[in-house]
């Protein structure tokens, strides 16, 4: 089984490029589908998610070409409607797939989405809206049959602004007949990136980043090329360890604007941050003061999926640090790996106080999901030892060449198969 073995104590000083961002990738790898003609996507990242999604475009016929980071997308001989279910467990948020197969096939049949470790992942708002454009839903045998005569613009409020539902309606509402207008829609910088690629393919769309979306139901003609957003939690994955360990980072490419409640929060605990364009530049002692609460959001609030690397940062910050976290139930299931290296972390609910300790230490600890595991990174980096990381496979789905973008930052880190 593959390990991370970290040898914490030495800080961070480099610079590097900011990879594209994953969860803005898959929508859009989605999207693809319902051009008819050939997209381009530059600075896909290398993970496990994107070949997943590959996957499923070349089970669906689409003919699929990556060179380096640039993936070309060939959609204009689609023969299947179906996900099979192998392909759906590969990737979490395969039912991104659904709005976009629909709407491009008038069918599509998907197997249902199970729990993950971040607790249950109910779709009944996707599903709810896809209804309300006019699809037939029904479960056979463990699948979701969805059929459409023609989907038809319509009003979609949203019960809660999630990110999936939104893209997914977004999808599907592209090949409505008739204007479908989201209220409550997710605001995140993802739903803009998704936008602007469906609008360089030819779609009417407007209010991407706002509450409110409104789409012309008018098909996607346009071959097009769509360079991915920068990944705004990996550059706070890197933020976050410089924070913590000290040294020095210039972040090039990382889209400060979306990053400012992270940049507050480290700010205020005494990191001193530079932005210029789009670059951001981070120097910190690695004696970080008191970090005011951290409350999860919907964005433009302070990101749930940023949250596990900043906790794992403030375990040797000043006094007590408190997270709340309000998107996710089971976020923190990282933190009793942290408490491994001897951090001083108590739960209850959906609360974390963090009481600062002067140091950790390493111990063989299994990351828990994605961004747990990334935590586990973090906190790696500043302990004193070594620390061997298991389950690496969660953290692949995210991060592109993570140990050598550590190693190039001085981080002594290897990849190990025990
Ligand atoms: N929810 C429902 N019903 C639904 C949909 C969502 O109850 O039909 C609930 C979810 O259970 C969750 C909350 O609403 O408690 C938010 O879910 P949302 O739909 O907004 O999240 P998502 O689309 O499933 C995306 C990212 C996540 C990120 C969240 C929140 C992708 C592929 N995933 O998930 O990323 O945490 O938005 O920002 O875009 C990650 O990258 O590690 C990750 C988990």
């Amino acid at each position: 089984m593959e390990k991370l073995k970290i040898r914490g104590g030495g800080q961070l000083v480099g610079r590097l490029r900011v990879q594209g961002a994953k969860n803005s990738v898959l929508p859009i790898l989605a999207a693809s589908i319902l051009v008819q003609g050939e997209s381009v996507l530059q600075n896909c990242p290398d993970l496990k998610d994107v070949d997943a999604a590959i996957s499923i475009l070349r089970h669906l016929g689409c003919k699929v070409k990556r060179q380096g980071k640039d993936v070309h997308i060939d959609s204009k001989a689609i023969t299947r409607c179906d996900v099979p279910d192998d392909l759906m467990r590969e990737m979490r948020s395969s039912v991104i797939f659904l709005g976009a197969i629909l709407g491009r096939m008038g069918e599509a049949i998907l197997s249902l989405p199970g729990g993950c470790e971040l607790g249950p992942r109910p779709i009944d708002l996707h599903l709810e809206a896809l209804r309300a454009l006019g699809a037939d839903l029904e479960e056979v045998g463990g699948n979701i049959v969805c059929r459409t005569e023609g989907l038809v613009g319509t009003e979609i409020n949203l019960a809660s602004p999630s990110v999936g539902a939104t893209e997914n309606v977004m999808l599907a509402a592209v090949c409505a007949k008739g204007e479908t207008v989201i209220t409550n829609a997710a605001r995140e910088p993802e739903i803009v990136d998704l936008a602007a690629f469906l609008a360089a393919s030819g779609a009417r769309i407007s209010g991407a980043g706002q509450s409110t979306i409104t789409i012309s139901g008018s098909g996607l003609g346009k071959s097009t090329t769509h360079r991915i957003m920068p990944d705004r939690i990996v550059a706070s994955t890197y933020l976050s360890a410089v924070a913590f360990v000290g040294g020095r980072l210039e972040l090039l490419d990382a889209e400060p604007t979306h990053l400012e409640t992270l940049i507050t929060a480290l700010r205020a605990a005494g990191c001193e941050i530079t932005v210029s364009g789009q670059d951001i530049q981070i120097e910190s002692d690695g004696k970080l003061g008191a970090i005011s609460p951290v409350i999860t959001r919907p964005y433009p609030g302070f990101p749930t999926d940023a949250m596990p690397c900043l906790l794992a940062a403030s375990v040797k910050a000043q006094g007590t640090t408190v997270f709340i976290e309000n998107i996710f139930q089971n976020r923190y299931r990282y933190v009793e790996e942290l408490r491994r290296m001897g951090a001083e972390i108590k739960l209850e609910g959906r609360v974390a106080v963090v009481t600062g300790i002067s140091n950790l230490h390493g111990a063989r600890v299994d990351a828990t999901d994605l961004r747990g595991g990334a935590a586990l990174v973090v906190a790696a980096l500043g302990a004193e030892g070594e620390t061997q990381i298991g389950e690496v496979h969660h953290i692949d789905r995210g991060y592109d060449s993570l140990e050598a973008t550590l190693g190039g930052l001085g981080a002594d880190i290897e990849r190990v198969n025990d």
